[in-house]
Parts: C-alpha cells; structure tokens; sequence
C-alpha cells in the first residue's frame, strides 16, 4: 500500500491518498493526483517537457530504487537542471533516487512519500517558505 501526501501551493492543506502498488488506474503520481482531483501541471505526460516536476520527501522506510528512473526522465531532468552529475552518478552508482522527479513518470511504489509541487510548470517548490 502507497501512502501519498501532496503539498502545494495551490492546496487549501496537504492531501494524502492511499494507492495500491502497482494498480494501472494509479500507475504514475500523475495519475493518483488526477484520480483525486489534484492538479499537477502537465503538458507532455510522457517525460519530454519536465512541466510536471515533484520534489519527493521519503517519509518511510521503503525508499524506491533509482533503478526507475527512465532514460526519458534522466535527460528532461538534466537538461533542466534538477538532476546534477552528482545525482545522476548517485543514481546509477549507488542506486539513491534523486529528489526531483517528473510525476508522469513516477511510478507509485509500496511507499510512504511526501510530494511537493509549485503549481507552475516546471517550477521547483519553493522550499523556503
Ligand atoms: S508532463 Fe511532460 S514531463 Fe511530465
């Protein structure tokens, strides 16, 4: 069972979901947001325009793999710079996620996380306030 907490801007107050790992319906975090009403902003919904970017926080102690990470999703990643050489050697070194993931390409594991999103395309949260 995945325990979900979105946080945003945009959100009168943090939401948290429950999914079941796995499920097609709720596959992606971009999914399990739109199946509860959460919007993320999105425009390609395949890894290319790095719009739907997340910050995720690992609450539990089922941290996901780095292994999931696309080639898609490494380059959109990269190419707008929420995901540095460190990480990236981080990840397929020592298999550690990096922080900012793209929620189309998230795929909800049996995990306790807690996703931060600025409401604005592409837009890292801002951790500040
Ligand atoms: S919606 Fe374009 S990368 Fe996710």
């Amino acid at each position: 069972m995945a325990n979900v907490t979105f946080s945003a801007p945009s959100l009168a107050k943090n939401v948290t979901v429950y999914a079941v790992a796995g499920d097609p319906k709720h596959s992606t975090l971009l999914a399990l947001a739109k199946a509860h009403g959460i919007q993320i902003p999105c425009q390609c919904q395949d890894g290319e325009c790095g719009s739907c970017l997340v910050k995720i926080t690992y609450l539990g102690t089922n941290q996901q793999r780095a292994q999931t990470l696309t080639e898609k999703e490494k380059l959109t990643l990269s190419v707008n710079g929420k995901l540095t050489k460190d990480w990236l050697a981080k990840a397929e070194n020592d298999d550690i996620t990096p922080p900012y993931r793209l929620a189309c390409q998230y795929i909800v594991a049996d995990e306790e996380i807690l996703v931060e999103f600025s409401g604005e395309p592409g837009v890292e949260i801002d951790l500040r306030r």
